[in-house]
């Protein structure tokens, strides 16, 4: 099986981890940086003590007790209906692999997280695509949705906050949809990793609804990619067993130091989602403004939730020669067609505040 070019990844390594790296990365899509220091520093002494005396073994395959009760606290729900993956990427393979089988479909956005069409494609499976259009602001609604489903739909998912767009779909319409797809006996996949961070109106974690698997982790709203860490949530046991087992052959288990290093990082999760709030909306703020000026050449569906936004190039260009000269300048945005959508950009505002107003002037001047 040979998969296709990661075309984000390849653009993001090639300025990101360049030495120098780019000055200026607005193509991220987490939230700001933190060094373990700092992360230990939010537990003082006992943290420091603690990770001396870990052991260095496996870690259980649905990950430890403290780690799950602490995902389990977040989402109100009890901790058995956790399961702790590497990242949210290893949950998202866990359930294509789980779903996949002859004539099988899976409903997806578009644009979409790129790993996960091409990964359901790997494992068999037929992807159905919903468009997400910018004409009226992403909008994601459950009769949008279920418009891809067929008689072959093994599972549909929806991404809320959405990564590229940062379009939301209301909780009205996440209650329509999953309770449309229940009476046909398909799971809905709500891929939250960037819950709970909304700026019109908050949006409840999805964990309640029929039939309904939640994904979470530490990349995007908890600003910790480096953990490795993501979980899904299920309340079925029985497809829980089959995603724990799908997990020992593809990882066994997570590091206990990175499950420790999570547990504590939860327990002072408002501090470090109080600090991406900060962020972001002070950056937002200031994209916002540029948006405007630039209304001309640029159509700006603003996100709803989210770090990203995906704006768009109003005569239909190609925005790659564009992304190009940006990065020239110090100036990292990615390009759509990362995400199959040319004209497209993805602008980042979570990750960096410091610079982020130097940043859009030369944005400015490149697009003049
Ligand atoms: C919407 C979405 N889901 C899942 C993932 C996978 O995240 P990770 O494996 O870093 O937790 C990403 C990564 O960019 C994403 O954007």
């Amino acid at each position: 099986m040979k998969l296709p070019q990661f075309l984000l990844d390849h653009w993001l390594a090639a300025h990101e981890f360049a030495d120098p790296p780019i000055r200026y990365n607005l193509a991220s899509s987490t939230g700001p940086q933190w060094t373990l220091g700092e992360v230990l520093a939010l537990g003082g002494d006992t943290a420091r003590h603690d990770l001396d005396a870990l052991k260095l073994s496996y870690a259980p395959p649905q990950g430890g007790a403290r780690l799950r009760e602490r995902i389990a606290a977040l989402h109100g729900v009890s901790a058995d209906d956790v399961l702790v993956m590497t990242g949210a990427s290893e949950a998202l393979m866990a359930l294509i692999c789980h779903f996949a089988g002859e004539g099988g479909s899976l409903v997806l956005p578009q644009p979409c997280y790129p790993a996960v069409p091409v990964l359901a494609r790997a494992w068999g499976l037929e992807v159905r695509q919903y468009v997400l259009d910018p004409s009226n602001g992403f909008s994601q609604t459950a009769e949008l949705v279920l418009s891809a489903v067929d008689s072959g739909t093994r599972a549909v998912f929806v991404n809320s906050p959405h990564n590229p767009t940062g379009s939301v779909m209301p909780a009205a319409e996440q209650v329509k949809l999953a309770a449309a797809l229940a009476v046909k006996g398909i799971p809905l996949i709500v891929d939250e990793v960037y819950h709970p961070l909304y700026f019109s109106g908050e949006v409840p974690t999805a964990t309640s609804l029929d039939n309904t698997i939640v994904l979470g982790d530490f990349a995007k709203a908890l600003s910790l990619p480096g953990l490795r860490i993501g979980w899904l949530i299920d309340r079925d046991r029985d497809r829980r067993a089959a995603l724990i087992d799908a997990r020992s052959y593809f990882t066994i288990s997570g590091s206990p130091l990175t499950e420790a290093v999570g547990s504590l990082a939860l327990e002072h999760a408002a501090a470090i989602l109080g600090k991406l709030r900060q962020v972001a909306t002070g950056n937002l703020a200031l994209l916002t403004s540029f948006m405007a000026a630039h209304r001309d050449v640029l159509e700006f569906p603003p996100p709803a939730g989210g770090t990203t936004c995906f704006p768009r190039l109003r005569d239909g260009r190609d925005a790659r020669p564009l992304c190009e000269a940006l990065a020239r300048a110090g100036v990292l945005v990615a390009p759509g067609d990362c995400f199959d959508a040319p004209a497209h950009m993805r602008i980042g505002f979570g990750a960096q505040r410091e610079g982020y107003a130097e940043a859009l002037r030369i944005f400015a001047e490149v697009l003049d």
